[in-house]
């Protein structure tokens, strides 16, 4: 594309929306899936303009930067469950909906997974029944928030105004009315409260923060999803005798928990999934001298840099795909890979794991060390 073809004007395939407004929102659902750019060899970006193999190199970081979701074992069964979930509550008003709590370490790809659910379960919807609901208004069938900070009653009905685009103004009570007002008339059948450890945090106690979401079950007919990080350890689930604890056991009563686990190696099917998945990246990986196995031989390297979290390998694959391009190799290697800086807490783990790895205690090849040991 020329710069006349775009009024002079050259974006690059970024999208900045917001999903806590309905706006970014439907831009995600609607948003056309991104189309990976063509791999050129060398020599067919050597015969590019400079102005031209700018273009395809912003191309390739945009591409680079949002792989995925790639449809791992886990997230399929997850989706598998919270549709089970979603799909059969079907209950009238007058009666209570059950809900789900995704509970995962961070960075393991929670709100990727519940996103891709949703934006799935509100396409469906609007198929099933139409754009516009009986008395005229837009179906909205799922209200994504997004917590942070302490957040309190009154801010979390804030935050729903705000997703319909609704006035902020006014006490908890008011925003709540306001708020299911919209529900009703948009019909919204889920919505999804990311980060809900923000609710209550601290040293506050499993019962307040239980006490918060009653509140939403009791107020609002939807199914409500919930993601955090730490939620059921707090012992919110937790079966209590005493008058306090009955809410929890109420609220236990009510909620599914689910959970994504980080890859492991530990057996044969997870050392699998790990090489299956870097097989996935590795064809979306948009390089000209990238080669079959260019990851999949780095397995152990990559498990070792990233301990088998989500966040921790596509930020380093990103990054190394950058730097490939910006540096010329145009591939992968550990040498390359080994200049990239990752996060806190992937580089902490990763001497570690690389310890037991040299050892032999440690293996992502199928047959694991288990094996080596026993024809040893
Ligand atoms: N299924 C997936 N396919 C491709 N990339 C993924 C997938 N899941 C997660 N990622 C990558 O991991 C990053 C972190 O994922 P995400 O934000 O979903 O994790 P999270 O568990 O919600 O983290 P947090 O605890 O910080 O909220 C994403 O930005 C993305 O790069
Ligand atoms: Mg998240």
């Amino acid at each position: 594309m020329s710069l006349e073809d775009t009024g002079g004007v050259f974006e690059g395939g970024d999208r900045q929306y917001a999903l806590t407004r309905l706006s970014g929102w439907l831009e995600m659902v609607y948003g056309p899936d991104r189309v990976q750019p063509t791999r050129l060899t060398r020599k067919q970006m050597s015969g590019l303009s400079r102005l031209d193999l700018m273009r395809y190199n912003d191309s390739r970081a945009v591409w680079h930067a949002n792989l995925g979701p790639i449809k791992t074992p886990q997230l399929i069964g997850l989706h598998r469950d919270l549709k089970e979930i979603v799909d059969s509550n079907r209950q009238d008003g007058d009666k209570a909906k059950p809900a789900a709590l995704l509970d995962a370490y961070p960075g393991i790809g929670k709100s990727t997974a519940i996103r891709d659910f949703a934006r799935d379960f509100h396409r469906e919807q609007v198929l099933l029944r139409g754009e516009t609901t009986r008395d005229g208004h837009r179906r909205v069938p799922v209200v994504y928030i997004n917590l942070t900070g302490n957040t309190q009653i009154r801010g979390l009905n804030a935050a729903i105004c705000r997703f319909y685009g609704l006035p902020t103004g006014g006490d908890a009570d008011t925003l709540a009315e306001r708020a299911v007002d919209a529900v009703l008339s948009m019909t919204t059948a889920v919505f999804v409260i990311d980060d809900v450890h923000f609710l209550a945090p601290g040293k506050s106690s499993a019962v307040r923060m239980a006490n918060h979401l009653k509140f939403l079950s009791n107020v609002f007919p939807v199914t409500l999803l919930y993601v955090g990080v730490g939620v059921a350890d707090r012992g919110i689930l937790r079966e209590g005798l005493s008058p306090q604890q009955a809410l929890l056991a109420q609220f236990g009563r009510r909620t599914t928990p689910l959970t994504l686990r980080p890859f492991q190696i530990d057996d044969d099917l997870g050392r699998k999934q790990w090489r299956v998945l870097l097989k996935t990246i590795e064809k979306e990986i948009v390089l000209a001298e990238k080669r079959p196995g260019m990851l999949v031989d780095l397995a152990d390297y990559l498990f070792a840099r990233t301990t088998g979290h989500f966040a921790s390998l596509m930020a380093l694959i990103n990054r190394s795909c950058l730097r490939a391009v910006r540096s010329g190799e145009e591939k992968l290697g550990k040498d390359l890979i080994d200049k990239v800086k990752n996060d806190d807490a992937a580089e902490d783990a990763r001497r570690e794991l690389e310890a037991a790895i040299e050892a032999g205690l440690l293996s992502t090849r199928p047959g694991g060390p288990a094996r080596k040991r026993r024809s040893a």
